[in-house]
């Protein structure tokens, strides 16, 4: 009976969209999966699945012309000649070890961070992020006395090397220099321990060595090697590092820097920011690519609860709280999101960059993505057939914690689930939380429960409810990073002349995307010119956020060789601001 009554509830609704995955795996399948496995996609993908984003949705931001994408933005942007800057970082082996055992001091000093943080000047636990902002000093005393360092909020640091011309709109460079904990409780899983450092010749081991301190190192050795060879910056430079990027709630580090700087130069007063995030790829689709994410989906966690009368188990209701709740799960995770590619998504970007210039995209798709949306749908589910493929491409929904009920003779009085969304590019805070509200309520209706969906009310509805709540700051998708004009051609130009494939062939730069947050989306109301990139290969690190994470040598040097030209060709840059 009651499966049939929950039949009648669910009548209304969408059939639930079949998950199962097909047996045969697709050629993009194993790029992506390749992408991942080499670790550079972490911050892309599921390193940062864990957070929650904490940013003030920029509600007003979202109807800034950049948020809204236009038919341009569907096709693979054009690709600019590489853009030489005047100097190279002359790498003589002085230099590489030089760089080598930086690299390895800032892993070493164990600047963990943790959920449950107090203040910077109260809690012990921060005590390595004074070691750190002090070897940080000591280890690059040339750019560091060129600097103005200010620390904001005791901890977050950030590094000013003041241009010649401030009518220039200054180039932002980010990076974070807290790291996920390394658990005790973990360390004999550890090949080499997580704050050893260790050199294996190809490989420097350890917590944070990719995620996120090899960036970090990079940045302050090429404004370091810059400076020595007579640079003096025209634009200004700005390097800023929060200290709670991999916290859940992180709101201390650049959630206190970006708002700070805005005070400093303005609504929309950076030219580029470029924070953690893509990589390269020599196989993207049989062809070498730089994936620069222009778009991070957005982010919501929600509170279901269930209200029931308690009672002696000798009479229980057909359903008790625990069943209902059940009911509720099942019937959400039965009604996934429908997987898109839509022209708000720069995952349908790639593809057609792919289409344009990969050897191996198959000619299926491309007519498909030749035919617009109809066409789009029809890769999309194809795309959505493996995990990873649909959490790209569609809202993604994990029921994560699970409580209710006391004791085993005593029904339970309250149960509450929290579920935590990714919200697609196409979708919104307000799409995501009707979709589920619309689930809910019938599940509610049918065991004629109250139903309340994001009141802030908290008043009691009896006991007799099902409510729906908000938890922590929930955060819109990120607005698109534009794909045309001046600073794209600067961005695009100098990957293509300072990171190259394996082979030494020039990549293809396409806009990609991040199913995770980080901490660059507190920078929306500076600048719409954001980009996730680091430069590392694939394959150059491993292991963020668990045991044994380690990131490449040669991937490290050639972060820095990143670094010292977009900053040389920035601070050339004309263009339009
Ligand atoms: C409801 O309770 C929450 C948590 O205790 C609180 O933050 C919020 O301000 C309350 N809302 C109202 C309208 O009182
Ligand atoms: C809050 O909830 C109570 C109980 O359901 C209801 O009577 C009241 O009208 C609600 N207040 C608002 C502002 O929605
Ligand atoms: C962006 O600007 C809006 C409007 O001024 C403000 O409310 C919001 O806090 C700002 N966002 C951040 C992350 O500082
Ligand atoms: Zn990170």
């Amino acid at each position: 009976m009651a499966e049939k009554a929950l039949a009648q509830g669910t009548e209304e609704l969408p059939p639930p969209v079949s998950t199962a995955p097909k047996a045969k795996r697709k050629l993009w399948f194993n790029v992506l999966v390749t992408l991942v496995a080499a670790g550079y996609l972490a911050s892309l993908a599921s390193s940062h699945l864990a957070r929650v984003g904490s940013a003030v949705a920029p509600a007003a931001l979202q109807q800034a012309p950049w948020a809204q994408s236009t038919p341009a933005d569907v096709q693979c942007p054009a690709q600019p000649k590489a853009l030489h800057p005047p100097k190279k970082v002359e790498w003589t082996d002085e230099l590489r070890s030089s760089s080598i055992k930086l690299f390895q001091e800032a892993v070493q000093i164990p600047t963990e961070s943790f959920d449950d943080n107090g203040e910077p000047d109260e809690d012990p636990r921060w005590k390595p992020f004074f070691h750190f902002q002090k070897w940080l000093g000591s280890a690059f005393p040339t750019a560091w006395k060129a600097a103005k360092i200010e620390f904001i909020n005791t901890l977050g640091i950030l590094a000013t090397f003041e241009g010649s011309d401030p009518s220039l709109k200054p180039l932002l460079l980010m990076s974070h220099y807290d790291v996920t904990p390394a658990p005790p409780n973990t360390f004999d899983r550890w090949t080499h321990p997580p704050f050893s450092g260790h050199n294996d010749g190809e490989f420097i081991w350890g917590r944070g060595a990719g995620d996120d301190k090899t960036l970090l190192v990079a940045q302050w050795e090429a404004i370091t090697y810059l400076l020595e060879s007579g640079f003096k910056p025209r634009r200004t430079v700005i390097l800023s590092h929060g200290f709670d990027e991999e916290e859940v709630f992180a709101r201390r580090g650049q959630g206190r820097i970006a708002p700070y700087l805005e005070e400093r130069y303005g609504k929309d007063g950076l030219l580029l920011v470029i924070d953690e995030g893509g990589g390269t790829s020599d196989d993207f689709f049989g062809t070498p690519f730089a994936l620069p994410a222009t778009g991070e989906k957005g982010y919501l966690d929600i509170v279901i609860e269930v209200g029931t009368d308690g009672g002696h188990s000798s009479v229980p209701p057909r359903h008790t709280g625990i069943g209902i709740m059940s009911q509720i799960v099942n019937t959400i995770e039965d009604h996934p999101f429908q997987p898109k590619l839509t022209k708000k998504s720069p995952i349908l970007t790639s593809l057609f960059c792919a289409s344009e210039h990969s050897a191996k995209f198959p000619k299926k798709w491309t007519k498909l993505l030749a035919k617009g949306q109809k066409g789009w749908d029809k890769v999309a589910d194809e795309f959505a057939e493996t995990t990873l493929g649909r959490a790209q491409i569609g809202t993604t929904i994990a029921v994560d914690v699970i409580n209710g009920g006391v004791k085993v003779n005593a029904l339970p009085e309250l149960v509450t689930a929290q579920v935590n969304f990714r919200i697609d590019f196409d979708e919104s805070i307000a799409s995501t939380q009707e979709h589920v509200a619309r689930l809910v309520k019938r599940i509610a209706k049918k065991h004629d429960l109250k139903f309340e969906a994001w009141s802030d009310n908290n008043s009691t509805i009896g006991s007799h409810y099902v409510k729906l709540k908000t938890l922590g700051i929930p955060l819109e998708p990120a607005p698109r990073t534009p794909q045309s004009g001046g600073v794209w051609e600067l961005f695009a130009g100098t990957v293509k002349a300072s990171l190259h494939a394996a082979d030494g062939s020039e990549l293809v730069v396409s806009p990609f995307a991040s199913t995770g947050n980080t901490d660059c989306k507190m920078y929306y109301n500076l600048t719409k010119n954001v980009y996730r990139f680091v430069g590392l290969s694939a394959g150059s690190s491993f292991g963020a956020h668990t045991v044994n994470e380690r990131s490449s040598v040669k991937g490290h040097f050639a972060i820095v060789d990143w670094v010292h030209a977009i900053i040389q060709n920035t601070d050339a840059y004309d263009g339009p601001q």
